[in-house]
């Protein structure tokens, strides 16, 4: 990474809006539902799946854990009438955990009810590890309302062949990620090689067990070791799809996995608060903020 791109990264949060929007823009849908539904068209014609979600977390209020609740439940609908190949992710305290898991736990269940109405799937995202046991609560109480429910496991918490154990089988689907918060290493792998060797092993508990795997990763290693084992296994592309972040350079790899047959979804976020998930982007690769100021600066 370079001096100039870090210096540049960790002093975004300070500079004004207008000067960061640019740097966002890779990252975010727009900050509209009708921005989001343009962007997930033209993902979708690519060939590509989507996931979408409406940025924020940590409400503290019921009222606005509600209205972001009913905004899922509009983009639900709005999902079924533009035929969009596209389904939900929602983070448990955008929509109230932080104040109650009752109130998660209501919320989540009106926004899987609308899943159920338009034979969508609902992911409940995966936070902090204040959050982990709650948050499966509550992905329990809506596996005994409607199936196609999914949940997240990090393989960076060592808990987390544990949970596969007690919670895959046929019927389970499970988005795979490294994790993307600060934990303890009282809970959590630090090495990098450690989290890469737990991913594969979930992967492989998962396939075992017929549960199906959201294989959740930018890092080509990893996606090359994944792709080694389906391939040397014949693991059903029934079984598993991988997935991206918006934005984030790949290099032609999403293409070619598509060209190999393979499933890819792409996780749409969008939103007024494009600012905060903007700057941990950027802060994770500071070297898309090299190319979007060579573009910003480019005459055509
Ligand atoms: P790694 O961190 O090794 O990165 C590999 C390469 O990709 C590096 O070169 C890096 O610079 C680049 N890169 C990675 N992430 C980037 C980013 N965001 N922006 C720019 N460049 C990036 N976590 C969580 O705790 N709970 C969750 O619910 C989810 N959900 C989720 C959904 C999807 C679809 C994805 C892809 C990721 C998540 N995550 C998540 C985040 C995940 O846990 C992890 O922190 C990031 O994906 C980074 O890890 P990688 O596997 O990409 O590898």
């Amino acid at each position: 990474m370079s001096f100039f791109n870090s210096i540049l990264t960790s002093s975004l949060p300070i500079l004004p809006k207008w000067f960061a929007k640019p740097f966002a823009k890779p990252y975010v849908a727009g900050e509209t539902e009708d921005e989001a539904v343009f962007h997930i068209q033209a993902l979708n014609e690519k060939g590509f799946a989507a996931t979408v979600d409406i940025l924020g977390e940590h409400v503290l209020t019921t009222e606005e854990a509600r209205d972001i609740t009913n905004q899922y439940c509009h983009l639900y609908d709005r999902i079924a009438q533009e035929s969009l190949d596209c389904n939900i992710s929602i983070k448990p305290t955008h929509i109230g955990l932080d104040i109650s898991l009752a109130e998660a736990m209501a919320n989540t269940t009106a926004i899987l009810n609308k899943a159920k109405v338009h034979g969508n799937f609902l992911r409940i995202d995966m936070e902090n590890s204040p959050f982990t046991d709650q948050t499966f609560e509550i992905y329990q109480h809506c596996k005994t309302i409607y199936d196609k429910v999914g949940v997240v496991l990090q393989a960076y918490l060592f808990r987390s062949l544990d949970d596969i154990q007690h919670l895959a089988n046929g019927q389970f689907n499970s988005r795979i990620c490294k994790g993307i918060y600060k934990e303890s290493e009282a809970i959590a792998f630090q090495d990098r090689e450690e989290i890469n060797g737990n991913y594969l092993d979930m992967a492989k508990a998962m396939a075992s067990r017929n549960a199906y795997a959201g294989y959740a990763t930018h890092d080509q290693d990893l996606i090359d070791r994944i792709l080694n084992w389906i391939e040397s296994e014949n693991i059903s592309l029934d079984l598993f799809e991988f997935q991206v972040l918006y934005g984030v350079p790949m290099n032609g790899r999403l293409e070619s996995l598509l060209e190999a047959g393979y499933k890819v979804r792409i996780y749409v976020p969008y939103g007024p608060d494009w600012f905060d998930y903007s700057v941990r982007r950027l802060k994770e690769n500071p070297n898309i903020a090299g190319y979007v100021l060579k573009n910003f600066f480019r005459k055509d």
